[in-house]
């Protein structure tokens, strides 16, 4: 129970992902569904607790009491507790009926499309209309109709982000064979009404490195998403991203668009354009590194391009030193190139950053 107590702390300040301070109406559909259905648990809980004090008390044995007449069968009673139960049924699954066709409908059309795609072990976020990718962090505008669409690149994940609504499965695009309808793919229409920061995690366990499966959505004013897309799309050498200043960064942009970096990742407004691994575009404000393993901080940076397979398993990118999964051969980087590197991608930014980029991740700084 004092376990169980801890799920009482509703702060969304030290508990950022509950469920229970939703900012969109989808969340609140599901928010009401609980209350309802807890608190008709409570007055079933209550009831049936305070009955069976009263027989206990009432008809104890004593030294004098006779032996108890042997009763069969109770119509009135047997057909009271068939029909209460339900009633209560029907009191849940009437709200529980409208709240599922309430959170799946389809988004208006004036929606923005947002294209949700998990990765092992990360995600991805992509702005078709607006020519707009980027990875781990989303930033959204409040107010707007989005509609999220999911899809997978690999196994069954799960998209949660608790204070913007439910989870929803996140299933794989395979090419179906003699021109088959793709399988089901899922959506979420919602509209973010307040600002702020909301993570949240993969919730379908999808291989080692499930629980690294992080994000960020960011929900700003209309004005301040506008600033944030020309940004992203104009890219880091135009004037509107902020152009590394110090040689650190220089040199290391030079040995980032020379080396094999390229090869999987993409800096919108480089020659960098992979498709493998995460979008780097404005990495520098991001809330974590790796899908949250690590606080975005050029040190973090510089180790995890030194050695990420040994910072989060079995993931693609390689270390210095190490292979990726799947054979990809050591970069070679030596730690001064890493550091220069991972100074040129803290550097990039767009101007949407978490109020504390800090402190989110699963660690601070690299332990071993
Ligand atoms: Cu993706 Cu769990």
């Amino acid at each position: 129970m004092l376990i169980a107590l801890g799920g009482c702390a509703l702060s969304s300040d030290k508990h950022p992902q509950t469920t229970f301070q939703p900012v969109t109406g989808f969340g609140r559909i599901i928010d009401s569904l609980f209350h309802g259905v807890f608190w008709w648990t409570m007055l079933v809980l209550v009831v049936v607790l305070v009955v069976l004090g009263y027989i206990l008390i009432r008809f104890r044995e004593r030294p004098d009491s006779p032996e108890p007449k042997p009763v069969y069968g109770n119509t009135i009673l047997e057909i009271t507790w068939t029909v209460i139960p339900s009633l209560i049924i029907v009191a849940i699954l009437i709200p529980t009926i409208r709240g599922i066709f309430a959170t799946q409908k389809a988004a208006p059309k004036d929606a923005l499309v947002v294209e949700v795609v998990g990765h092992q072990w990360w995600w991805e976020f992509k702005y078709p209309s607006l020519g707009v990718t980027t990875a781990s962090q989303l930033v959204l505008p409040v107010g707007r109709p989005l509609d999220l669409r999911l899809h997978s690149a690999d196994v069954i994940h799960s998209f949660w982000i608790p204070r913007l609504g439910g989870k929803r499965d996140v299933n794989p695009v395979r090419q179906m064979p003699n021109g088959e309808k793709p399988p089901h793919l899922n959506h979420i229409s919602l509209t973010i009404d307040s600002v702020g920061d909301y993570p949240g995690q993969c919730a379908e366990f999808c291989g080692t490195e499930h629980g690294a499966m992080r994000m960020m959505a960011i929900a700003v004013p209309p004005a301040e998403f506008e600033a944030w897309v020309q940004r992203m799309k104009a890219g880091q050498d135009s004037a509107a991203l902020l152009a590394p200043q110090d040689s650190l960064a220089l040199r290391g942009k030079r040995k980032f668009l020379s080396s094999a970096c390229i090869a999987c990742h993409s800096i919108s407004g480089t020659t960098a354009m992979g498709q493998i691994g995460p979008n780097l575009t404005a990495l520098g404000d991001r809330w974590s590194i790796g899908a949250g393993v690590l606080d975005n901080t050029p040190g973090n940076v510089a180790h995890w391009i030194l050695d990420a397979p040994e910072i989060k398993s079995g993931i693609i990118m390689p270390g210095a030193k190490v292979k990726g999964t799947g054979g990809m051969p050591p970069t070679g980087l030596s730690e001064s190139d890493a550091r220069a590197v991972a100074a040129y991608l803290s550097s990039l930014s767009a101007g949407v950053a978490p109020t504390h980029k800090t402190g989110w991740a699963i660690e601070t700084t690299v332990t071993h």
